[in-house]
C-alpha cells in the first residue's frame, strides 16, 4: 500500500515535529489536537523551524510544505482517508487507548495505526482497536527535525506488512529506521540506558559520589552534558517515571530511590521548576570541573549498557549492528555498545558486572549469559560477518562514463567526520578500489560544506592512548585516497576545515567552489591537526605557508589556496558541479588507468625517498606501463589519429 496521507495525533513536542518532517517528506498531513490553540501552537512552532531550515538550505520553500500540513480540531476529519495515523498524544495509557478505540471506528480499514509511546507495549496499545495486524510502533527521538533515528516497531500481532510500510515511511523521511523485533520495555535506545540511570541512583543512594563530582568527571571526559544536568534539563518527572514503569517491568531494581521520590514530590523537577539536582534559577548551573570524583569508573557505565545490549540480543529484540546504529543516532554518540565492546578485554567486563551486582545488591547488572559463557568476542566476530546493507553517513553515487561520487552525506552537520563516517569512508574506499566500473573518483559534501572537520560533539575518548588511536585511524583511512590507484578529486564545495581539509589533502586533484573556505582550526580548540595535516601541508605548500595556516588556525579562501598552490583550480559556484564533472570526464577518456596509478604511486612515494632510488622505481614503472594494452592503445591511437578507448589493461 501506498501511503499518500497522514494523519498525526497531537501537535505538542514530538507531534508537530512529526508532522514537519512528514511533509518536508512530501506527504500530505493532518494534524490534529483537542484545542484549537494547540493546534496553533504546533503550526507556530512547525512555522518558525521551517524558516530556519530554509535559511539554511535545507528545504526549498516554506510555504510549499506549510500548504501540506492540515491542522485540525477535528478527528474524524483528520483520520478519513488516511493510510498511516501516528499517535503522539500524552503518554497516559487511557488517552492513547480511548484516542486509537474511536480512530479504529473512523478510519479506513487498511489504515495504518502506529504510535509514537517511549514507554508502553505495543501489543497493549494494539488491543485497543481490532486491527491489531496493523498495529505498530514509530518512535521518533526529539526532536524529530534533528535526529535521524526512528525505532519501528513490532507488537505481537504485526504484520510483516505493517512493519515493511513502517520501515518505507521512515526511509522516505531520510531517516533510519531499526526494527525492533520484540515489543520489551524501552525498545532499544532508551532500554540500554536503563541499567546506567540505575546505576548513577545506585552511587547516589550508596553516598559513594556526588552528582556534581560524577557531572564533572563526565564532563572532563568530553561529554557536553553530564548525566545529572541532563535529568535536570530534560525532567526528573520523567526519569522517575522511566525507573517506576522499569520496576514494574522489567525488575524491581530500577526502583527509584527516596531522593527521587521526595524530589518529585517537592515539585523539584529540574530546569523547568528552577530546582533540581541543581539551582537553574541563574541559567544553567557551573560545575565545578575540580570535584571530578575519581571514587567511579565512566567505564562502569559503559560495561552495564554492554550487558544489556547483549540481554537485548538474546531476547532477539535486535542483532548487534541495528543496536550500534540505534545506540550512535538515538544518543549521539559515536560508539555503539558493541563496538566499544570490541575495544574491551571479555573478562574485565565479566569480572566488573559481578563486582557491580554485588556491590549494589542488584540483579540487573549480572552478566548475561553470553558474556558468562565467555561467547563475547564470537558474537561480535559474528556482527562483523554481517555486510552492512547501506551507508548512513556517505553516499556513492555512480554517475556513468567511470565517474564515481562519493558524497560526504551529513548536510546538517556540515558533513562532520563522526567514527561512523570513518568506518564507511573506509569500506566505501575498499569498494571502489575493487570496482572497475570506477576510474575517477570525485569527492564531495551533500549540502553547503565539503566538511566542518571532525565531529566535536559528544566524542567520548577516555584515555590519550584511544585518542591516539583515533587519530592514527582517521590518518589510515585518509591515507588510503592517496593510495587508492584511480585519481581522487576533492570537490571542494563549502568548507573545508580540519578534518574535512585534510581529506582533501589527501585527494590527488582539489577543485574549489569560489565561495569555499579552507583551513586548520584545530589550534584553537586546544587540539592539534591529527588526521595528517601538519605532514601533508607542508608538502603542499612548504613550511611558511604550513605554518601560518596550522599555528594560527586562519582560514584562506578558494581563491587565496589556488594562488598558494593548495587548490589546482577554482570555478564559479553556479557553475561548479558541471565544471568538476568535465574536468572528470576530460580525465577518464584521455588518460591510461595504469599510467594513472603508476603516476599517483610514484609520485606520492617517490617523496619519501632519495632522488636515485625514486628514479629506479620510475624506471621500473615504466618497464610495467610498457607492457601494457593501453600503451599500444595510446600510442597507435594517436598515430592513427583515432580516438582513445582505454581498457585498464
Ligand atoms: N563538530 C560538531 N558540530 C559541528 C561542527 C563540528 N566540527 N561544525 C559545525 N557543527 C554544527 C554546529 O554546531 C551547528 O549545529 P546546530 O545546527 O545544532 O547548531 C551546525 O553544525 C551548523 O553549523 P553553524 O556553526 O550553525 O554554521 P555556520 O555557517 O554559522 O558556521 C562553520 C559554519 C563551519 C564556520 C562553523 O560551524 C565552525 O566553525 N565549525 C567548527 C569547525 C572546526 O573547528 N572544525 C575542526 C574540528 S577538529
Amino acid at each position: 500500500m501506498e501511503i499518500k496521507k497522514i494523519a498525526v495525533l497531537g501537535a505538542g513536542d514530538m507531534g508537530h515535529g512529526i508532522a514537519e518532517v512528514s511533509a518536508i517528506a512530501g506527504y500530505e498531513v493532518w494534524m490534529r489536537d483537542i484545542k484549537q490553540e494547540f493546534v496553533d501552537r504546533g503550526m507556530e512552532r512547525i512555522k518558525q523551524s521551517l524558516v530556519k531550515l530554509q535559511e539554511k538550505g535545507k528545504i526549498e520553500n516554506v510555504e510549499q510544505v506549510l500548504a501540506r500540513i492540515h491542522p485540525t480540531v477535528d478527528l474524524a476529519e483528520a483520520v478519513k482517508d488516511a493510510d498511516l495515523i501516528i499517535e503522539a498524544v500524552p503518554e497516559v495509557f487511557e488517552i492513547k487507548t480511548q484516542v486509537f478505540a474511536e480512530c479504529d471506528k473512523l478510519a479506513k480499514p487498511e489504515c495504518i495505526f502506529a504510535s509514537n509511546t517511549s514507554t508502553m507495549r505495543i501489543t497493549d496499545l494494539a488491543k485497543a482497536t481490532k486491527r491489531e495486524d496493523k498495529f505498530i510502533g514509530l518512535h521518533f527521538f526529539n526532536p524529530p527535525v534533528l535526529m535521524k533515528l526512528v525505532e519501528v516497531i513490532r507488537g505481537e500481532k504485526s504484520s510483516d506488512e505493517a512493519i515493511k510500510i513502517g520501515v518505507e515511511y521512515v526511509k522516505k523521511l531520510g531517516k533510519v529506521p531499526v526494527v525492533v523485533r520484540k515489543d520489551v520495555p524501552g525498545f532499544i535506545v532508551n532500554r540500554i540506558q536503563a541499567p546506567s540511570g540505575a546505576l548513577l541512583m545506585a552511587i547516589i543512594e550508596k553516598g559513594i559520589a556526588k552528582p556534581e563530582e560524577i557531572d564533572a568527571m563526565m564532563r572532563k571526559m568530553g561529554l557536553p552534558m553530564g548525566p545529572f544536568e541532563l535529568m535536570d534539563f530534560t525532567g526528573i518527572d520523567v526519569f522517575y517515571h522511566a525507573c517506576k514503569y522499569y520496576a514494574k517491568t522489567i525488575s524491581p531494581d530500577y526502583e527509584p530511590p527516596k531522593i527521587l521520590e521526595e524530589m518529585v514530590k517537592a515539585g523539584k523537577l529540574g530546569k523547568k521548576t528552577g530546582k533540581g539536582w541543581y539551582d537553574w534559577s541563574a541559567g544553567r548551573p557551573q560545575i565545578d570541573m575540580d570535584k571530578a570524583t575519581d571514587k567511579i569508573s565512566p567505564m562502569d557505565f559503559s560495561i552495564v549498557e554492554i550487558n544489556e545490549a547483549v540481554k537485548l540480543v538474546e531476547m532477539g529484540v535486535a542483532d548487534p549492528q541495528d543496536i550500534d546504529t540505534a545506540v550512535k543516532l538515538g544518543l549521539n554518540r559515536p560508539f555503539g555498545p558493541f563496538e566499544l565492546a570490541s575495544t574491551l578485554d571479555e573478562d574485565q567486563i565479566l569480572n566488573r558486572l559481578n563486582e557491580l551486582a554485588q556491590m549494589f545488591g542488584k540483579k540487573i547488572f549480572e552478566p548475561a549469559e553470553t558474556i558468562k559463557a565467555k561467547k563475547l568476542k564470537k558474537l561480535l566476530e559474528k556482527k562483523e560477518e554481517k555486510p552492512s546493507e547501506e551507508f548512513q553517513t556517505i553516499k556513492i553515487e555512480k554517475l556513468g562514463d567511470g565517474i564515481t561520487k562519493l558524497i560526504l552525506n551529513r548536510p546538517d552537520r556540515l558533513n562532520t567526520i563522526s567514527v561512523q563516517v570513518l568506518d564507511e569512508l573506509d569500506k566505501a574506499i575498499t569498494m571502489l578500489w575493487k570496482d572497475d566500473e570506477t576510474r575517477v573518483i570525485i569527492i564531495t559534501g551533500a549540502g553547503r560544506a565539503f566538511s566542518a572537520g571532525a565531529d566535536l560533539s559528544g566524542t567520548i575518548i577516555t584515555h590519550p592512548f584511544d585518542f591516539v588511536e583515533h587519530n592514527r585511524k582517521g590518518e589510515r583511512i585518509f591515507r588510503r585516497l592517496a593510495e587508492i590507484p584511480k585519481p581522487v578529486i576533492a570537490a571542494i564545495n563549502g568548507y573545508a576545515l580540519g578534518g574535512g581539509f585534510e581529506i582533501a589533502m589527501n585527494c590527488d586533484i582539489r577543485l574549489a567552489k569560489k565561495s569555499a573556505i579552507l583551513g586548520l582550526p584545530e589550534v584553537g580548540l586546544g587540539i592539534i591537526p591529527g588526521w595528517s595535516g601538519t605532514q601533508r601541508l607542508v608538502k603542499l605548500v612548504g613550511i611558511s605557508r604550513a605554518m601560518q595556516l596550522a599555528l594560527t588556525g586562519e582560514r584562506i579562501t578558494a581563491e587565496e589556496a589556488e594562488r598558494w598552490g593548495i587548490v589546482n583550480k577554482v570555478f564559479d559556484d553556479d557553475k561548479f558541479e558541471e565544471e568538476v564533472l568535465k574536468y572528470a570526464k576530460n580525465i577518464v577518456e584521455r588518460c591510461a588507468p595504469i599510467s594513472m596509478a603508476l603516476i599517483k604511486r610514484l609520485i606520492n612515494k617517490g617523496g619519501e625517498v632519495p632522488m636515485d632510488i625514486g628514479m629506479e622505481w620510475e624506471c621500473t614503472a615504466c618497464g610495467v606501463a610498457f607492457a601494457t594494452d593501453d600503451m599500444k592503445e595510446g600510442i597507435s591511437a594517436f598515430l592513427r589519429k583515432e580516438k582513445l578507448n582505454f581498457k585498464g589493461r
